[in-house]
């Protein structure tokens, strides 16, 4: 085969798996063998830069580094939607759509109103070569490298009986999931919280690196199908042929026959929105008949053929009892308002978060104010008002403080932040136990058995005063505090010993240097290799590692000059924790798992997961994501997903232990 072909047969294979993990769910391979696969096209690619296709998978991690964006015409103005806030008004909508239509009979497809970024994405001869914003409506930014990084997205389809040029417009979204991790990542470190998963995915979407937009994960949903040539007779019947052709349309979609059906539709889903992967504020009411759609036409802004009918947003009023301001890790204090419980979408609320100083400011606060709150994309209701007729002249205004509350350091706020610091990271109590915290979770150094609680015991009752101290812990010094029996003693000390095998670019995010989140360290890990080449390295040095940019690198500088922090890590290298980078390469054992397929699910005796995955395929087998009709073996440890074995029993697939496992591995 030459490279041209093996790079069609590869770019080929990678598009149909990637639709089967993402679309059927049914993926066959491995994301270890994806993955292979992935780096051989992108190494052929590399040395045959002129047969890479416009649909290449590796489009998808991206890469590209926009400038600036260029600025498009739409072929099609990208119109806006009429919003109604009430059934009356609805009504009237359905009024005018009966005489529009001289009272022939007419059909409503009910979709959800999603709450992203509308994208235009334009398709020729079945590929993908462009990826729009809404921009005015009628111009948008081209962010098609940004876009090919959905994963949901075909980047070419089969257009057989497809006009050669097409277009299909949607939502792109972040996941709740993405947006929740990606806050919890940024808190880690130190970063800003996004406000809301909206803000979050229009940033991204118009981020200038590529590969930062892969790692977020974003989605996008299909909702509309435009071309010149007249394709579909109705908007349904484009919907069934999105689905068809591999892109994500929403199942939440529903004819309706007439109005009553929709009102049926909105209050249905008025609670069930809440369990979607992503927020929505409303649903979309569309005529279904592309002909009648011409018919009612449109106004300058938006079509007289459908409307938005927005969910009223749960709000509730209550009291402002006091604000307390918390401080994290990184010394960042952010005021919390404690609430009188109110009843708020079937939760009690007793707290609210307010941003930070501005926002204070901004809604002129004061003590015992009537504030109105409500549920936003975010899981803590935040306050969106007051009501000024309440107040009390003996409310008093709330005030930031001006000195820390945990330590009384006087606090600082940078030129142009919105947030206060605490600079007083070597003695404040939070920022200290935060650090603790922050070393010893699951994807730092996971040392087990040591819980929020325990710490805060153990520095109150001054045994541990950095993470270094863990790596001082005796029997006798945890001997005499209350509740802790031998046992747990025991546990504990097991936890920080098996630490100590934990790989360097763990290590390096555990330690926890500002900005260097999990992701970042992996990169500092494998270009450097080790501690000490990156506490040398000057700030050109790190500038040159991908994806570092000043913030981080000054950062970084900044914490290896530090004469405790020099301390700090020498104490960990007596200790013996992993401060050279090891790449894990599989050294084939033998082949007794040649040919077979293994899903692992659950907990194990003798291995760790990954330890179990790296032992099948050392000794040729492989291990897949999922099960499917195709696997071989479901190897089930201690709380296996009860799932997965259902599915495995249903479609016969042999399920096996751990002991069963290692039987097949010596025979
Ligand atoms: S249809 C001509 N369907 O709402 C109408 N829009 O206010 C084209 N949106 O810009 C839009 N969910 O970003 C449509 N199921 C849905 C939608 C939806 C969300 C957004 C979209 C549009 C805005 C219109």
């Amino acid at each position: 085969m030459n490279p041209q072909e093996q790079i069609n047969q590869l770019t080929d294979r990678l598009n149909e798996l990637n639709h089967r993990y993402y679309i059927t769910a049914d993926s066959e391979v491995s994301d270890f063998e994806f993955d292979k696969l992935l780096e051989q096209l992108q190494q052929l690619e590399k040395e045959f830069p002129l047969f890479v296709r416009a649909d290449s998978p590796t489009h998808r991690v991206g890469g590209a580094v926009s400038k600036e964006f260029e600025a498009v015409n739409h072929r099609f103005p990208m119109l806006s939607l009429g919003n109604t806030y009430n059934e009356g008004e609805l009504a009237d909508f359905d009024e005018r759509v009966r005489k529009g239509l001289n009272n022939e009979p007419y059909e409503y497809i009910c979709e959800l109103k999603f709450d992203g970024v509308a994208l235009s994405v334009w398709y020729e001869n079945g590929k993908l070569v462009r990826g729009v914003t809404r921009g005015d409506g009628v111009r948008g930014d081209d962010i098609t490298a940004n876009i090919k990084t959905i994963r949901t997205l075909p980047l070419s389809i089969n257009a057989e009986n497809l006009p050669a040029v097409f277009e299909v417009r949607g939502e792109g979204f972040m996941p709740l999931t993405s947006f929740e991790s990606l806050n919890k990542e940024r808190e880690d470190i130190g970063e800003a919280l996004l406000a809301n998963p909206r803000n979050a995915a229009s940033g991204t979407f118009k981020m200038q690196d590529s590969s930062v937009v892969a790692k977020r994960k974003m989605d996008c949903y299909l909702y509309q199908f435009l071309s010149y040539d007249e394709v579909f007779e109705s908007h349904e019947e484009s919907l069934h042929w999105m689905k068809k052709a591999g892109f994500n349309v929403s199942p939440t979609w529903e004819k309706c026959n007439n109005i009553q059906e929709v009102f049926t539709f909105i209050e249905r889903w008025d609670k069930a929105r809440h369990d979607l992967p992503l927020n929505t504020d409303g649903i979309v009411i569309k005529i279904n008949s592309f002909a009648q759609r011409e018919v009612l036409g449109y106004t300058a802004k938006s079509p007289r053929w459908a409307i938005a009918y927005k969910y009223k947003s749960e709000s509730a009023s209550t009291s402002l009892e006091t604000v307390s301001y918390q401080v994290g890790r990184t010394g960042n204090v952010t005021p919390v308002a404690n609430l009188k419980p109110v009843l708020l979408a079937g939760t009690v609320v007793k707290r609210a978060s307010i941003h930070n100083a501005n926002e204070i400011e901004r809604l002129d606060l004061h003590i015992g104010d009537t504030v109105f709150v409500e549920k936003g994309g975010e899981i803590i209701p935040k306050i969106t008002g007051v009501d000024i007729s309440k107040r009390s002249l003996t409310f008093e205004k709330v005030q930031f403080p001006t000195t820390c509350p945990e330590c009384d350091t006087p606090l600082i706020r940078k030129e142009g932040e919105a947030n206060h610091y605490c600079p007083n990271d070597k003695g404040c109590p939070p920022q200290i136990k935060g650090k603790i915290e922050h070393f010893i979770q699951r994807k730092a150094l996971n040392i087990e058995n040591l819980g929020t609680e325990s710490i805060d015991l153990f520095y109150q009752k001054g045994i541990i005063k950095s993470p270094a101290d863990l790596y001082d812990l005796t029997k006798e010094k945890l001997a005499n505090l209350e509740g802790f029996k031998d046992k747990s003693i025991n546990n504990i000390l097991v936890g920080v010993e098996k630490s100590k095998e934990i790989p360097f670019k763990q290590v390096l995010f555990g330690i926890g240097i500002r900005f260097v989140g999990a992701t970042v360290a992996e990169k500092l890990a494998s270009y450097f290799n080790n501690i000490d080449a990156i506490a040398k390295a000057s700030y050109e040095d790190l500038l040159q590692v991908p994806e570092i940019g000043d913030r981080i690198a000054q950062s970084v500088v900044a914490f290896f000059q530090d004469e405790d922090n020099q301390a700090y890590i020498a104490r960990l290298k007596d200790a013996k924790l992993q401060f050279i980078h090891e790449t894990t390469e599989i050294v084939v054992e033998g082949n007794s798992l040649e040919g077979k397929t293994f899903v692992i699910s659950g907990t194990f005796q003798n291995f760790e997961r990954d330890d179990l995955k790296i032992k099948i395929e050392a000794n040729g087998g492989k291990v897949l994501s999922g099960v499917s009709g195709k696997l071989n073996f479901l190897v089930a440890g201690s709380e296996a997903g009860p799932s997965k074995l259902q599915k495995a029993q249903k479609l016969g697939v042999q399920i096996i232990s751990e002991d069963d496992f290692l039987q097949m591995l010596e025979g």
